[in-house]
């Protein structure tokens, strides 16, 4: 696989069926990955990116579909990295759409001007129904990272999108962890999660929720896609030490 030909990541990329990475900005450390879900006559943008973030991804979703398609924006918790440009995006769909967002992060969405009233969830297995039938469904993830904060399943591809779950520093960053390779991969993953992650015990609650899916792809915010060795990556985040900004010394990223 690792010998496998890259896509070309100036364009948007189909990682799933009618999944679309629509992410940029490859070259730094740390980048997010937005994504877009098309079925039928509608769409939904996850996690859409931070406000300078907004043209990029804009251009990349053009590449699919005309903007107007999309229905719904997810936000699976509400740092700026990935609510950033919901307003943005507001005015260029131009039409009503639905926002969801989890019960205790939607205080934060207004500061960001969103106009959208947000559909606030709060418990597991609240569904986002397309109209041909496609189902995603939402799972409370809190305290990984912020206290509210929530990962979505698509039933279809048994796709997880785990927002920050899964993050990865990169410092090589490929489209899927395979190209990175697994070690290498992990060590990335840990520099992300161990100091933004402040507490097993939510991870741990977390990855009980995982292993109850049946999951095939895990789409991260940061980082790298895993499309290979899912309970042996669930099993990686049991194992790993959180809360390390916690008399954290080193800098590296400096
Ligand atoms: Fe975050
Ligand atoms: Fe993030």
């Amino acid at each position: 696989m690792i010998n496998e030909v890259r896509p070309n990541y100036d364009m948007a990329i189909e990682t799933g069926e009618g999944i679309y990475w629509v992410g940029y900005n490859y070259r730094t450390i740390f980048h997010t990955n937005p994504y877009l879900i098309v079925d039928g006559d509608e769409a939904v943008l996850i996690d859409p990116g931070s406000s300078i973030d907004f043209f990029a991804v804009r251009a990349k979703v053009a590449q699919i579909i005309p903007i107007s398609k999309i229905r719904h924006i997810v936000l699976h918790h509400q740092d700026p990295d990935l609510c950033g440009s919901t307003r943005q995006f507001e005015i260029a769909i131009g039409h009503d759409i639905a926002v969801y967002n989890p019960e205790r992060s939607s205080f934060f969405a207004h500061f960001y001007g969103i106009k959208t009233p947000v559909t606030k969830i709060s418990e597991d297995g609240h569904k986002l129904k397309f109209g041909n039938g496609r189902i995603l469904r939402f799972y409370m993830t809190p305290y990984c990272h912020a206290p509210g904060a929530m990962i979505t399943y698509d039933e279809k591809t048994k796709t997880v999108f785990t927002s920050d779950i899964f993050g990865a520093f990169n410092q090589k960053w490929e489209l899927y962890h395979d190209w990175v390779g697994e070690e290498k991969h992990l060590e990335t993953m840990k520099m992300f999660m161990e100091p933004y992650m402040g507490s097993k015990e939510a991870i741990l609650s977390v990855a009980d929720k995982l292993a109850a899916l049946q999951i095939k792809t895990i789409c991260p915010q940061h980082g790298s896609i895993i499309r290979s060795n899912i309970p042996e990556w669930i099993g990686a985040l049991k194992k790993m030490e959180y809360g390390k900004a916690l008399g954290e010394q080193v800098k590296w990223w400096r």
